[in-house]
């Protein structure tokens, strides 16, 4: 199950002191994914699932956590937290085709800002270049200033948007980004 993240070193971080492992996620998480969510604030569930989104439910958090790391990727930020392990960040991406794959990151608010998301980005990436990717894309709101931001702190430039949401992809060749708008597919 491992077989796409072991080829990539999961080095731990360090953020404020606290060691924060990173490893692939496990069907057995779905659990801690459920309180992952349960643990966001309701603008970062608003803006990963694009609307509220106040639970997860069994089910979703089931199909999330079980991947095959053949054609679905995920790894998961882990804390120390009360002697429980918690999940403070998740990064995935999804085959969408032989070359091409589908991205999206959360990090819980308390640990935003802190460089988790950017390990998260950088892992990822290195995974589906191993694994044969190149390109990289995700959807994001247009509202979704964080994301932009960090999207820009990784020279991803950002063009207009179209009703109301972005659509991204990221050349994993050469890092060349191209925006488009989600319902026409055409170049911003
Ligand atoms: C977007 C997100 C994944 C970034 O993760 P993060 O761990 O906070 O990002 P990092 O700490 O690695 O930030 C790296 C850089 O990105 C930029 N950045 C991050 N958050 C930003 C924000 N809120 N506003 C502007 N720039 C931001 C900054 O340049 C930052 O570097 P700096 O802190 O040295 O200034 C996180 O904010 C998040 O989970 N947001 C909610 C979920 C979401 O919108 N997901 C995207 C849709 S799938």
């Amino acid at each position: 199950m491992d077989a796409g993240a072991n080829t990539v070193r999961l080095d731990p971080l360090v953020c404020d002191g606290r060691t924060i492992a990173l490893r692939p996620i496990r069907a057995a998480d779905a659990d801690l994914l459920i309180d992952f969510h349960d643990r966001l604030s309701a603008h970062t569930q608003y803006l990963r699932f694009f609307g509220p989104k106040p639970r997860l439910t069994a089910r979703e958090a089931q199909y999330l956590a079980t991947t095959d790391f053949e054609s679905r990727f995920a790894i998961v930020a882990c804390a120390q937290e009360d002697s429980e392990e918690r999940i403070v960040a998740v990064g995935r991406f999804d085959l969408a085709g032989p070359t091409a794959a589908e991205a999206a990151i959360v990090v819980r608010d308390d640990y935003q800002r802190k460089g988790v998301g950017t390990a998260i980005f950088e892992r990822l990436i290195e995974i589906a270049r191993g694994r044969g990717v190149a390109a990289m894309s995700g959807e994001i709101l247009a509202e979704n200033d964080q994301m932009i931001g960090f999207l820009r702190s990784k020279n991803v430039s950002v063009g207009a948007p179209q009703a109301g949401i972005c659509r991204v992809t990221t050349s994993l060749e050469t890092d060349a980004v191209v925006w488009r708008s989600a319902q026409t597919g055409g170049s911003a």
